[in-house]
This record gives C-alpha cells, sequence and structure tokens, in this order.
C-alpha cells in the first residue's frame, strides 16, 4: 500500500478529496466524507507484467469451485467456492450471515480440510456455543478472535486453512493504516490485503460485509470491485425465509436463487420455495393474486396482496412493502383512468407475501388484479396466476421465460393463467387465457361479472374461448366501493 497521505474520502461511494466538503462531488451524499489515509484503492489483482498470450493458449489456472456442500449456496455460486477467489457476503444485521457461514465452515472442515473463522463480532466462546447448536463442532474448525490482519495472516501461514471466514470485515484492522477499523480507509486496506494473499495463496476467503438501511453494502463501493463475488443476503427479519443471491460473480451467472428457512438448528435449504410462500394461502379472499416470478433463473411464485380500504384522511395512504411504491402509484393511475376503478378516497397498502421484494414488471398485471380485485370486493378464482407488463395506455405486454413461468404454476396444482394478447406460453399444462389490455384481465377474472354465493364465479370460466378481448369501457364499469 504505497501512498499514504491524509485525505478524505466518502463513505458511501469511496470518492477522494483533497479537502474537506459537506457534500461528496462524486455521488452527492451530504456528511459522508472522512478523514482517512489515501491508501492506493483497487489496483491490479492479478500478476501483471507477463506478456500478452492468444486465448486459445493460455490454462484455466486451476479456478475450479469447490462445493461447500450447502447445496443452496452452491447451487448460486455455479459449484462452489473457487480456491484463490475473495467472496463479500452482504446483509443486514440479524438476517444469519454468521449462521450462513459458520455452517459451511462446518461442512467443509467435516471434510477434514481446515477452516479458519475470524471473529472480530463475537468471543471465541460465542462461536462455539453456535457451532455446537449447529452441529458444526469439528477439531478441523479453526476459531480465532482476531481483528487484526497481519496475526490473522500468521494464523493462516500455521494452519494453511482452505477456507478463511473473516466475520466481518468491518472488524478488520490493519497497523500500517492510521484510521479506526471499520472506516473506508481501514476496511478498502484490510480488503485489497486478503484479495492480494487469497490470489497467492489460493485460498479461498468469505468476508462478511454490513449493508446501511437502504440495503447498500456498508463501506466504499469499491469493496464489490476489489472482490470476486458479491452475495446478498436478504429477508424480512420477522420472517424465517432468507434469499441468497450473487450480485456478482466472475466465476459464473449472477441471479441464481437460494433459498433458506431460520430454524432453531440454523439455517435449512427449501428446495420447494413456492409451495412455501404459498402455504398459508387462503382461497376467496378479495385482494389476493398470485404471481409466477423469476429470480435469476429460478421461477418463483409469490402471493400478491392488496387492500382497498374507504380512508378517513384528507391525503390517503398509500403503502408498498415488497413491492415498487412508484409502480404501485402507477397501476393506480392505469385502473383509474382505463378501467374506471376510482382509489380517490381510499387507503391503498400492497403487499407481497413472505418478506420477498418483487421488482420485475411481469408483477405488473398480478398487482393490478389484486388492486381491482379488493376495490371491487370479489375475490380472483384461486387457482389462477397472471403474468404481465402493464403500460400507460393499459395495454398489457408480454414477459421473459413466460412458459418456464406457467410450468412452475401448474407444478404447484394451478389451472389458469392470465397473460398478455402476445406473450408465448409453451405448454405448460395450464389453460391459457389472454387479454389485451388490463380492462379485458380484469374481466377475464370475473371481477366483473355478478356475484354466485359471494364469489365472483358465474361466468367463470369464461365461455368466449377466453379471449377477452372485447374490453367494457370504462364508462360503463363501476366506481370502487370507496
Ligand atoms: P446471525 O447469524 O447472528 O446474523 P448476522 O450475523 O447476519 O447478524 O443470526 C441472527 C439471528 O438468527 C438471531 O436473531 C437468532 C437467529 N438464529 C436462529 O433462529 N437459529 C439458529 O440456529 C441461530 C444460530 C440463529
Ligand atoms: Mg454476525
Amino acid at each position: 500500500m504505497a501512498r499514504v497521505r491524509t485525505t478524505y474520502r466518502c463513505g458511501a461511494c469511496g470518492t477522494a478529496t483533497p479537502k474537506w466538503a459537506g457534500r461528496c462531488s462524486g455521488c452527492g451524499a451530504w456528511g459522508a466524507l472522512v478523514e482517512g489515509p489515501d491508501t492506493v484503492l483497487g489496483g491490479p489483482t492479478v500478476a501483471s507484467g507477463e506478456a500478452a498470450m492468444p486465448v486459445t493458449e493460455l490454462d484455466e489456472g486451476g479456478s475450479v469451485a469447490r462445493a461447500t456442500g450447502i447445496a443452496e449456496l452452491d447451487r448460486v455460486l455455479g459449484g462452489g467456492l473457487v480456491p484463490g477467489s475473495v467472496t463479500l457476503l452482504g446483509g443486514e444485521p440479524g438476517i444469519g450471515k454468521s449462521t450462513l457461514l459458520l455452517q459451511v465452515a462446518g461442512s467443509v472442515a467435516a471434510r477434514r480440510e481446515p477452516v479458519l473463522v475470524a471473529s472480530g463480532e463475537e468471543s471465541a466462546g460465542q462461536v462455539r456455543r453456535r457451532a455446537e447448536r449447529l452441529g458444526a463442532l469439528h477439531p478441523c474448525l479453526w476459531v480465532a478472535a482476531e481483528g487484526s490482519v497481519p496475526r490473522l495472516l500468521a494464523h493462516v501461514d500455521e494452519l494453511q486453512p482452505a477456507l478463511v471466514v473473516v466475520d466481518s470485515v468491518q472488524t478488520l484492522a490493519d497497523p500500517e493504516v492510521a484510521s479506526a477499523a471499520g472506516s473506508v480507509g481501514q476496511v478498502t486496506a484490510c480488503a485489497a490485503r486478503l484479495v492480494a494473499e487469497a490470489k497467492a495463496r489460493g485460498l479461498a476467503v468469505v468476508m462478511v460485509g454490513h449493508v446501511t438501511k437502504d440495503g447498500a453494502l456498508a463501506g466504499p463501493r469499491v469493496l464489490e470491485h476489489v472482490v470476486d463475488t458479491v452475495l446478498s443476503f436478504e429477508g424480512d427479519r420477522h420472517h424465517a425465509l432468507r434469499l441468497i443471491r450473487a450480485v456478482k460473480h466472475r466465476f459464473g451467472p449472477t441471479g441464481a436463487l437460494g433459498v433458506f428457512e431460520m430454524a432453531d438448528e440454523g439455517l435449512r435449504a427449501v428446495p420447494d420455495a413456492s409451495g412455501l410462500f404459498l402455504a398459508d394461502r387462503q382461497a376467496g379472499v378479495p385482494g389476493s393474486v398470485v404471481v409466477p416470478t423469476i429470480d435469476g433463473s429460478r421461477p418463483l411464485l409469490v402471493e400478491v396482496q392488496a387492500l382497498v380500504a374507504p380512508s378517513a384522511l384528507g391525503t390517503p395512504r398509500r403503502s408498498a412493502q415488497g413491492v415498487d411504491g412508484g409502480r404501485l402509484a402507477l397501476l393506480l393511475a392505469v385502473l383509474e383512468r382505463r378501467v374506471g376503478l376510482s382509489f380517490a378516497t381510499a387507503d391503498v397498502f400492497a403487499s407481497a407475501v413472505g418478506g420477498v421484494r418483487l421488482v420485475e414488471p411481469a408483477t405488473d398485471l398480478g398487482l393490478a388484479l389484486a388492486l381491482a380485485s379488493s376495490a371491487l370486493g370479489r375475490p380472483v378464482p384461486h387457482d389462477v396466476v397472471a403474468c404481465g407488463e402493464v403500460g400507460l395506455g393499459g395495454e398489457l405486454r408480454q414477459v421473459v421465460h413466460t412458459p418456464r413461468r406457467l410450468t412452475e404454476a401448474a407444478r404447484l396444482g394451478f389451472r389458469w393463467a392470465i397473460v398478455p394478447g402476445t406473450a408465448v406460453t409453451g405448454s405448460s399444462g395450464l389453460e391459457v387465457m389472454r387479454a389485451d389490455d388490463l380492462a379485458g384481465a380484469v374481466r377475464l377474472c370475473g371481477l366483473l361479472g355478478p356475484l354466485v354465493d359471494g364469489v365472483a364465479h358465474d361466468g367463470w370460466p369464461p365461455t368466449d374461448g377466453g379471449e377477452g378481448r372485447a374490453a367494457t369501457p370504462g364508462w360503463a364499469l363501476p366506481r370502487s366501493a370507496a
């Protein structure tokens, strides 16, 4: 780490400036500049100075992934951890990062490969107690309550481990760098040092990194550039479900999703995630629609719920949990102008069940139907799934991987799919019904037909062959009950 000169660095994006300022010139964050040594950030993490070679004559350099033994994690990593690679595991406090990594360490140690866990957050005794609970007690698992990089490397020299777990990068410190542990300068310097050591020794390193409230990894963004893989561990702390995905991965595709459940004996794999998401679903309740989403390459069925209730407030409430607030506002406007439902005097709550975050536009149609269903007080038939993007004109647009979504829905016992008119559906086993616009889809769900025994099933399934193309004009449709 050459140049050491005092400078100021932004805690959010890592931009360095020689002078203090209230606002970072790089990312615009206020009050984020902190004093720290001007360590060289990034730089080459591989050996340089070699001659250029044709790609066909290069060997692969032995970067073959080694399974960790935790199947859901191995799937996300495309096989396992690559020797000589550095992985950063980000997640909110209490989500289960330490638990997961101790399970990984225990699993690797059980193969009689030495593993070193450097814990700067918990004492060695605490780690032991946790390992006992997780069934990870094994003589090949070594624990050091260590925050100093040189001493950590001394342990590595002594043990020659196959895997080093650092919990967390924010508690590491290099005495040569003159700033406190957790400061931007320290975190970057320590990470850069670990990356260099991992490459030189062919050692797999996994570091825990905390995330800030808005979900960004704490510390400078440069940390993400330095490491080979960034994993994000998500979920609602109050729910048992945990999702892990690779945000960046130099050894395989990103986007694969691993699903765990937090149990008493640690994290348990959930191979049938869709089934778990839908386990508590009640049939016949207005405002509930199941959407088949694709997370990476894995289809996942998630229930979207909406509640439209009369508001006592001058400015009615709009609350979105697990769905995008901007998207909710857009869909309300489209339902108002293109379908004729009014939400002006109603509080609107929308959520994705199970602590999942739905970001795909493919969930638009499901959410819009849930909103219409709640506003009209009629349930969408329980064996229907809906997927499609909703445009500002109320038109439905097709989304990618529709056949894979529908196949997953068929596997879980759904019978009908409402999709955009142009969607390519393949043969999934579901009865496909097409609508060109949102009003058509609302009609297809039976939300505008007469109620029979309190359920809008009359005329369902529709006898017109499911075309649903003739949308009723907006003025002919009922206003919401609100
Ligand atoms: P932890 O791994 O300490 O989270 P992080 O390192 O991300 O901060 O996990 C914290 C939570 O997990 C804690 O609230 C207790 C719960 N937990 C279980 O439910 N079962 C278990 O077996 C363990 C070890 C933890
Ligand atoms: Mg922890």
